[in-house]
């Protein structure tokens, strides 16, 4: 596969609000930090949305620790 190819070639992202824990994120991504870097390209994460990661923006499981509620259902 050509250089161009990559570049072209949509790939689709799924993210999924996980049940009282983080973001699923599956598919091709580049994640940034604050100031525009690239930190980590990845195929498949776990995004904290707890709060309470200590490596954030990555889930480390304290979500469990620390009790976070949320069912991840959205608005109807
Ligand atoms: S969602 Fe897992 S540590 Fe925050």
């Amino acid at each position: 596969m050509h250089h161009n190819d990559v570049m072209t070639e949509q790939q689709n992202v799924t993210i999924t609000v996980c049940e009282n824990g983080p973001y699923e994120v599956i598919g091709e991504v580049d994640i940034l930090d604050a100031n525009g870097e690239l930190i980590r390209h990845v195929t498949k994460s776990y995004l904290c949305r707890c709060g309470h990661s200590e490596k954030k923006p990555y889930c480390d499981n304290s979500h469990k620790k620390f009790e976070f509620t949320d069912d991840g259902l959205g608005p109807q």
